[in-house]
């Protein structure tokens, strides 16, 4: 029996195209083959009616949760390179007392129907903060209509996470829109020939020894994965996390050097990082200090861990330094689902959650 109720039985051939039919009955690898063609599309999306501020923005501010709000990881990390103008991402009700009028908020819903979201919009226009709404429609398409703010309409018929090209890269135009420092079309075009590389490279119809995802996905099968970024690269290493969790369903971990080397860096004396593989975001050309705290954490975590894997991104701009990172977690996420019987589809603990919070049975009434 499958871990989310399913039928099939946990499959153990990666390269069986029959543990695809049966343990993706969604077809998640199609449209993990099909991200390159969804960046592409993302960006020729743009907003209507369009942004109409005339000073670009002083504080960014993206809301969102879950798959809509790393996006705004994203964008925040490719902004951090080019733009003095900062960016939160806000993960919960409200708006932070920063987002004031000289300010602007990206409300970023890939369903359109999630309470936080819905919650910050409504905070902004009290507030006189000016609003561009992403998503594919649902309740924040129509305040947004409603209100006349900017919107960009995604396409719908995937799962948020599934939908990252769109959000991120419209999420991206909508800030060189406002005036921002975003990375110029060169940069994308570099992004989208790198993605299109590796779409091939980590396909299901690529064999497990020439295919780094699958191979990961193997490595990391009954372990708890450690996933950890370098300052350029915490944004990916977080949306493996998350993909780990969401796709594969498996607790995952991430985290960032170097500042896991001032805390987290003790609990590997612990006896169960033998049950724990490190996977280390790495860049070419990273800085030297950099590329040195990540030789001082192989050193130190390697002799008690199951294993310490390496990944490099690919690409020379951060864009597609990140896009990759990310593109491979997807896959090896996925790979992992199929390796351990569970639909990488599906979020059957996450639907509920929201149909409690619609439907009100829960009143959360402190006792
Ligand atoms: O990946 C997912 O399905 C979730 O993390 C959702 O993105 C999250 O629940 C928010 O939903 P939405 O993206 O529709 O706003």
């Amino acid at each position: 029996m499958r871990a989310d109720g399913g039928p099939a039985a946990p499959v153990r051939d990666l390269d069986d195209p029959a543990a695809f039919a049966s343990g993706d009955p969604h077809g998640v690898r199609h449209a993990l083959a099909a991200f390159p063609a969804q960046c592409r599309e993302a960006l020729a999306l743009t907003a209507q009616p369009p942004l109409a501020q005339p000073e670009p923005p002083r504080v960014l501010v993206v809301a969102g949760m879950g798959g809509s709000a790393v996006g705004g990881d994203l964008l925040a990390a490719v902004l951090a390179e080019t733009s003095p103008v900062p960016v939160l991402v806000h993960r919960g009700y409200g708006l932070p007392p920063t987002a004031d009028r000289r300010g602007l908020v990206i409300a970023s819903s890939y369903s359109g129907e999630t309470v936080e979201v819905l919650s910050a919009v409504e905070s902004a226009l009290a507030r006189g903060v000016p609003v561009v709404a992403i998503t594919t429609g649902g309740a924040l398409g129509r305040v947004a209509a409603a209100g006349g703010l900017p919107q960009v309409t995604l396409p719908g018929g995937l799962m948020p996470r599934l939908a990252l090209g769109y959000l991120f890269l419209s999420a991206v135009a909508v800030a060189r829109a406002a005036g921002l420092a975003a990375p110029p079309p060169p940069a994308a075009e570099e992004a989208l020939d790198v993605l299109t590389g590796l779409g091939a490279a980590l396909g299901h119809e690529q064999p497990e020894p020439a295919n780094e995802a699958k191979r990961l996905a193997r490595a990391l099968a009954g372990r708890l994965p450690v996933v950890y970024g370098g300052p350029a690269t915490a944004a990916a290493a977080y949306r493996w996390k998350t993909d780990l969790e969401e796709n594969a369903k498996v607790f995952a971990v991430a985290g960032v050097l170097p500042e896991m080397q001032h805390n987290e860096i003790e609990a590997w004396r612990d006896p169960a990082a033998r049950t724990m593989h490190a996977v280390l975001l790495r860049e070419p050309h990273e800085p030297a200090a950099i590329a040195q705290r990540f030789a001082l954490l192989r050193e130190l975590i390697e002799p008690g861990a199951d294993g310490v894997s390496e990944v490099w991104a690919r690409g020379a701009g951060r864009l597609a330094r990140l896009l990759s990172l990310v593109s491979l977690g997807q896959w090896t996420s996925y790979y992992l689902a199929i390796l351990r019987g569970v639909d990488p589809w599906t979020v059957p603990v996450l639907d509920a959650v929201k149909r409690r919070l619609a439907d009100g049975t829960t009143d959360g009434a402190a006792p």
